[in-house]
């Protein structure tokens, strides 16, 4: 792997590309003459990730698919292929949140988190993988895990565990792959102000008036811009994992040193909450 990756002219691949970190780190990429395939459901936050990249004088290509459903790695990495040639890289950012107490998460909920942010990663990462083999050019894969992906704050277990899973997968394949040029990297935002929390309330049955981005201390939200340089900074220079706060990834680390410390700081999150026994109204 080169100490400085020239990116102009090589295609990269975002799920989720049409809003928030994704369509962020589009933007970036494409102001830096990377050609972006953006993948995601729904059609217009893709194409106005697209136009917004177009009238910067980038190049960018949609594919709506699902990508908990069907071949869709090898629909959305064809795609890229016939119109931009094969990807350099690869992002797995496409996820979602789930914003439920351990013990009231319903099996259904619990698969069908890990389907979109653990199976569909790894689904889209191995194919990429397979195809950089392939070509034996090397490339970069990317997932967009969690600063959650290391500790888990109080009913957000579930979508911990997902990103969890997430990142102790990228971890070995970060290791498999190095000798063939092919760089993983893991991403751990911390709050980052996107549709995530309203979607993750949607899904959860909440109101989206009090989301946990309500109880973070503006201290610890960042935008999705901030976030996406840091991505782009490690698509230019790749290293293993990309935080975008020392304090939590210290925080992360100090997790495993004094579980008893930090579950005294998580404490503060159990408050008004009506799906725990004995917790607010
Ligand atoms: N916001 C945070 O505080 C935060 C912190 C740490 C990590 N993250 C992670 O960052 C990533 C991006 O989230 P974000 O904050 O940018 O929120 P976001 O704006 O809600 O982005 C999520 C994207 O994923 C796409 N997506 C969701 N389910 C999909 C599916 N089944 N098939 C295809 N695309 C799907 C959504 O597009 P469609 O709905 O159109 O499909 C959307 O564009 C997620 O993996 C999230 O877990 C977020």
């Amino acid at each position: 792997m080169p100490r400085r990756v020239q990116l102009d002219g090589k295609p990269i691949v975002i799920t989720g590309g049409g809003t928030g970190i994704g369509a962020a780190t589009a933007k970036i990429c494409a102001a830096a003459g990377m050609p972006v395939v953006l993948a995601g459901r729904r059609t217009e936050p893709l194409e106005a990730t697209k136009a917004s990249i177009e009238a910067a004088g980038g190049r960018a290509h949609i594919v709506s698919t699902d990508v908990t459903q069907g071949n869709h790695a090898t629909e959305i990495l064809d795609a890229g292929e016939s119109v931009f040639g094969p990807a350099w890289a690869v992002f797995a950012n496409a996820g979602r949140g789930l914003d439920r107490a351990g013990h009231t998460t319903t099996e259904e909920e619990l698969r069908s988190i890990f389907e979109v942010n653990f199976f569909a990663t790894h689904i889209l990462l191995t194919e990429a993988a397979e195809r950089m083999l392939g070509r034996r050019e090397g490339g970069h894969l990317l997932a967009c895990a969690s600063c959650v992906s290391k500790f888990s704050p109080p009913y957000h277990g579930a979508y911990a565990a997902s990103k969890a899973a997430q990142d102790l997968f990228c971890q070995a394949m970060r290791l498999e792959l190095a000798p063939f040029g092919i760089f993983v990297s893991t991403i751990h935002p911390i709050t980052t102000t996107t549709e995530f929390f309203d979607v993750s309330a949607q899904v959860s049955g909440r109101s989206t008036e009090r989301t946990s981005v309500h109880l973070t201390p503006k201290f610890f939200r960042q935008s999705p811009e901030q976030v996406a340089r840091s991505i782009f900074k490690c698509l230019r220079k790749p290293v293993p994992e990309v935080w975008t706060s020392t304090i939590v990834r210290i925080t992360a680390a100090m997790r495993t040193l004094r579980p008893t410390l930090m579950d005294r700081q998580m404490k503060r999150m159990l408050d008004e909450r009506s799906d725990v026994p004995g917790q607010g109204s």
